[in-house]
């Protein structure tokens, strides 16, 4: 497996992947099955997203996100994780996670955030092992399939970037976030 920046070419295979999770209704509210034209629009220039190689084969992704518009959060994004149906429980989930915080710190982000369902056992241990902690729970945050939600609210701070006058700009993250490949077995 080798972790990797991804490109515009990889959309099609994000958005598979994506719609898996989607369906599986363990890790979001969204119902509605993405294609490659949404996914393309995910590439803002500032905001890092990875993939997971195998065999030529994309099978996991980490991607941050807008977390506020306010320029005070600019060094806050959103992560998301998804790994293939298929592919799950073989480190694909951790690789993809390390590579995106590694890339996020090159980018200037100070933190990241998310929120997890409570029932997500597996998410919410693996991304803990990875330095994020649990802030709170938001009750009732929204509605899936007509059931009322709550999400775990995590965080991970991005010591290097806390320390520096660090931001992220497009020029900085087009010209740093992206140190890969970065090989694992
Ligand atoms: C959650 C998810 C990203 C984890 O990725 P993964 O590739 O399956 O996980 P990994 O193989 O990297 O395992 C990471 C750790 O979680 C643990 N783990 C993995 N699957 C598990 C399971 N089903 N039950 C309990 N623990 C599990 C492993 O013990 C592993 O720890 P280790 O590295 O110390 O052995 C993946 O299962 C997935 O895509 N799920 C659906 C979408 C989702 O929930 N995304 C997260 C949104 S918040």
């Amino acid at each position: 497996m080798i972790a990797r920046k991804a490109a515009w070419t990889d959309a099609e295979a994000i958005a598979a992947i994506y719609n898996q999770g989607i369906e599986d209704r363990v890790a979001t509210f969204e119902t509605r099955p993405r294609g490659a034209a949404d996914i393309e629009g995910w590439f803002d220039g500032v905001h890092p997203i990875v993939v997971i190689e195998e065999d030529g084969r994309v099978i996991a992704f980490a991607a941050t996100s807008v977390y506020r518009p306010r320029e005070c959060y600019a060094g806050i994004a959103e992560t998301s994780l998804y790994v293939a149906r298929d592919c799950r429980r073989r480190g694909a989930g951790r690789l993809a996670m390390t590579a995106l915080i590694e890339a996020a710190e090159s980018a200037g982000f100070w933190k990241l955030v998310s929120r997890v369902f409570p029932e997500n056992e597996t998410s919410l241990k693996l991304i803990e092992s990875l330095g994020f902690r649990a802030v709170g729970t938001y009750e009732k945050h929204a509605r899936l399939d007509g059931a009322w939600r709550d999400v775990v609210i995590v965080e991970r701070l991005i010591p290097a970037n806390l320390e520096r006058e660090a931001k992220p700009s497009p020029s900085i993250s087009g010209a740093n976030c992206h140190e890969f490949p970065r090989q694992t077995r």
